[in-house]
């Protein structure tokens, strides 16, 4: 069975589209099921903000064909493990959670940082989401390939 990841901000627009596009290209799709998610649905439907389409081709990541769509309750029961950006959406979500075990799965991206909103910020501010979020995702991928070693 695979493992299932979902990465959450709150718009599913800029920065959870681009950490699903990064992850998904340093993963097995055999082995590995990522998809994102906003707290908010103001999107919904919509295709990833243009800067971040931007930035993830520049790296060679194809993220133009994803659609903003909003966290569900049923996603406890989909996902293994929920990384969410910042403080904000680890509240969000947490809050939806009905059980400690829904809870525990939920965690920022980044252990101890936030990943910034770069809505209202310019290209410069994608390039440093992208780079955060390339870091994090080397870290989950060497975090998943450790938790699969042999004790
Ligand atoms: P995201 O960025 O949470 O990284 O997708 C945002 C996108 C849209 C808005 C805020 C943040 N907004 O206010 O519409």
């Amino acid at each position: 069975m695979k493992t299932t990841i979902l990465v959450v901000c709150l718009g599913n627009i800029c920065r959870s589209p681009l950490a699903e596009g990064v992850l998904k290209s340093k993963l097995s799709p055999i082995k590995f099921r990522v998809d994102s998610a906003g707290t908010a649905g103001f999107h919904i439907g919509e295709s990833p903000d243009y800067r971040s389409i931007k930035i993830a081709a520049k790296h060679g990541i194809d993220i133009s064909l994803q659609k903003a769509r909003a966290f569900k309750v049923e996603d406890f029961n989909i996902f293994d493990r929920i990384y969410v950006m910042d403080r904000n959406n680890l509240e969000n979500i947490k809050l939806l959670a009905e059980t400690q075990e829904e809870k525990n799965k939920v965690c920022l991206i980044l252990e101890n940082e936030e990943v910034p909103d770069p809505y209202y910020g310019d290209e410069n501010d994608f390039k440093k989401v992208f780079d955060l979020l390339n870091n994090a995702c080397n870290k989950i991928k060497s975090d998943l390939i450790s938790s699969f070693r042999a004790p």
